[in-house]
């Protein structure tokens, strides 16, 4: 008997492609670019405000609501904490949402080449879905998606192209679609894309999901949130306390509230990101690679004489790791995330060695 025919599991479960995370190595001297992880560490402030909560309270239960940081979300935003979702990750968030917003009889839409999260999360609640295809050049042609649907889905700008859609051509979207859920998932937003936050007031089908991963530096903290109109987050709430009553521990909570306060920190470190991300493609594309344009904190590029697998390998025997998927239509691309300045030339010494 092999696990795939175990009879004690679920049935659902033998079916399911459960998602493949990057790799997180072993081993320290590597320049990690694979995971769209911040390069900066998060701001002091939060991490003083971590410590202090050690100190005290651990023994107790967090606040089940969240509030403090509902609040402060809420207050960053210019909406109400009713208006906000909080979760672990916004993998989290954006499961409850699957969950609890799109399992409807039509199928949901979303790209061909998007978040690979999503169609596990499909198969995990048995959600149809119609995948869209990204255009020629990689683009979301918003057109595609007006017709009848269960749902749709559409990071912004998207993972893992980092190619952006124009605030208009959501209001679009959502003017054309009134009758089904339309996530925007924005967790690259911050580096240099525009936020559909703004429009969750006008159109009551519109959540938009965020996290602390990408420009707060929280990837290791687990914090997501969506805004939307409060009968959508009612219904986060409702999956939420169906599955576990804490998603936010207590040292989350406070680095949590501390981070989305420290607005200075937070408006340098992604101008640092945003700013590196421009010194690097013009250098990728001397050395022949087509970079898609980027609104995210990777790049995703591809070179005309060399294999996308090839040339991740190569990059790791020079100790820097990249993301490459082996998937039709992208293969030959890497997704590279933004390092550091320093790590950022090694990368390009090390493409300059290999494909030089
Ligand atoms: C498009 C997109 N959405 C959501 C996430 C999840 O982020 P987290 O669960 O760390 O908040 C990621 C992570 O890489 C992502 O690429």
């Amino acid at each position: 008997m092999t696990t795939k025919d175990n009879p004690l599991w679920s049935p659902v479960i033998a079916g399911l492609s459960p998602y493949v995370p990057g790799e997180q190595p072993k081993v320290a001297d590597l320049i990690k670019l694979n995971t769209n992880e911040n390069p900066y560490p998060p701001s002091p402030r939060a991490l003083e405000a971590i410590r202090e909560a050690t100190a005290s309270g651990l023994r107790l239960y967090p606040d089940p609501d969240s509030s403090a940081l509902k609040t402060a979300i809420a207050e960053n935003y210019g909406v109400s904490p009713a208006e906000v979702f909080v979760g672990n990750g916004s993998d989290e968030v954006l499961a409850h949402a699957f969950f609890g917003l799109l399992q409807h009889p039509q199928p949901i839409l979303f790209p061909d080449i998007t978040y690979s999260f999503y169609p596990v999360y499909c198969d995990l609640y048995g959600i149809q879905r119609t995948l869209v295809p990204l255009d020629e050049s990689f683009r979301i042609r918003i057109n595609d998606y007006l017709r009848p649907n269960g749902g749709i889905v559409l990071p912004n700008p998207n993972a893992p192209t980092g190619c952006a859609l124009p605030l208009p051509e959501i209001r679009r979207l959502l003017e054309a679609n009134r009758g089904s859920v339309v996530i925007v998932d924005e967790a690259y937003v911050d580096f240099g894309t525009e936020s559909a936050v703004g429009l969750v007031r006008e159109f009551p089908q519109l959540l938009v999901i965020h996290t602390l991963s990408k420009s707060r530096s929280f990837a290791g903290l687990r914090v997501g949130y969506a805004i939307g109109n409060p009968s959508l987050i009612e219904a986060l709430i409702r999956v939420k306390d169906c599955f576990n009553s804490y998603p936010i521990d207590r040292l989350a909570l406070v680095g949590a509230v501390a981070a989305i306060r420290d607005t200075a920190y937070f408006e340098s470190t992604c101008a640092k990101v945003i700013a590196t991300r421009e010194r690097l493609v013009p250098e990728l594309e001397k050395l022949g690679f087509e970079v898609l344009p980027s609104g995210a904190n990777f790049v995703f590029a591809r070179h005309p004489q060399h294999e996308g697998a090839a040339l991740q390998a190569k990059l790791r025997e020079r100790k820097i790791i990249v993301r490459h998927f082996n998937k039709p239509r992208i293969d030959r691309f890497l997704r590279i995330t933004i390092g550091t300045e320093d790590e950022c030339r090694a990368l390009v010494d090390a493409l300059r060695e290999i494909v030089g």
